[in-house]
């Protein structure tokens, strides 16, 4: 990483900020003392490129959530092929000719936190929302052979209304990955509105939300026997994988 040693979290009100609990105490196991892991709490994109006005400045890295994910993508220098076709970059590595490189972890953390939990019937997903995660999220499933249809609270092309979901569609969808918010600490009785009497013990049930641990959705997939997961190790994955993403290039 040559003599950078400073990395971030872009985002907008993420004093919470999981990544950088989880760099700093990942730099302190490591013993990499030098290494600083800050929040770039900002109100709009435009701030972004002031951040590394100074060409000497010493960022390495860069973590991209909620609400940057797109908007970032226009003050990049080169996009990886799978976060265009996302449209969506969580993580930024930055050259030493300080060009900035967009990649899309997400989808990684995602597809290796599910995977060990497919079985042979698992061959068609509901992703209930499309937003921002849900696009990762699609893509991740369509590189694990699953075939996936979106559940929205409005219509439009290839989607579900919750209203429309019934016996015969969650008998044929037995994959249910929860990409909204809804039950998201401190609204943990929130939950999405699926007909949960219709899931049994043929259906998976993964949850993008690490906060609660186990949410009502998650709770009342396991009380009919599902198998369920929650998004914590999405999330440790993908900040695994952007840190061996930093480390490959630090020979440029
Ligand atoms: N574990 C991880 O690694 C990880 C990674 C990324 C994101 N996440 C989590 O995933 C969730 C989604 O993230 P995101 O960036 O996609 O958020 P987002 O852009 O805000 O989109 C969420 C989608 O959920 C639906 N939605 C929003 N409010 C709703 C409500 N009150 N009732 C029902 N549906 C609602 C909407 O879809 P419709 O309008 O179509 O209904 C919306 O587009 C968040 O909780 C985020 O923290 C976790």
């Amino acid at each position: 990483m040559n003599n950078r040693t400073k990395f971030g979290l872009l985002g907008k009100d993420i004093s919470y900020s999981f990544s950088r609990k989880y760099f700093s105490e990942k730099f302190e196991k490591l013993g990499l003392d030098n290494l600083k892991y800050l929040n770039f709490d900002i109100p709009e994109i435009e701030e972004f490129p002031f951040l590394l006005y100074h060409k000497e400045h010493e960022y390495k890295g860069i973590n991209v959530t909620i609400p940057y994910k797109q908007s970032v993508m226009r003050y990049l220098d080169e996009i990886d092929e799978d976060a265009k076709e996302i449209g969506a970059v969580n993580t930024i590595n930055i050259t030493n000719e300080n060009k900035l490189i967009g990649y899309n972890t997400d989808v990684y953390g995602f597809q290796n936190s599910i995977k060990p939990l497919l079985k042979e019937h698992h061959k068609k997903a509901l992703i209930l929302g499309t937003g921002g995660a849900s696009k990762a999220i699609a893509f991740g499933l369509k590189k694990l052979g699953i075939e996936y249809k979106f559940v929205s609270r409005r219509l439009s092309d290839n989607v579900f209304l919750y209203s429309a979901l019934n016996e015969q569609i969650l008998e044929e969808y037995t994959v249910i990955i929860n990409c909204s918010p809804v039950g998201t600490y401190p609204n943990i009785e929130d939950a999405p509105n699926i007909p949960f009497e219709f899931i049994s013990d043929k259906h998976l049930l993964f949850d993008l939300i690490y906060n609660p641990s186990e949410t009502k959705f998650l709770r009342l997939g396991k009380n009919n026997g599902a198998t369920i997961k929650n998004g914590l190790e999405m999330l440790e994955l993908q900040a695994e994988k952007s840190w061996e993403i930093w480390n490959a290039n630090k020979k440029e």
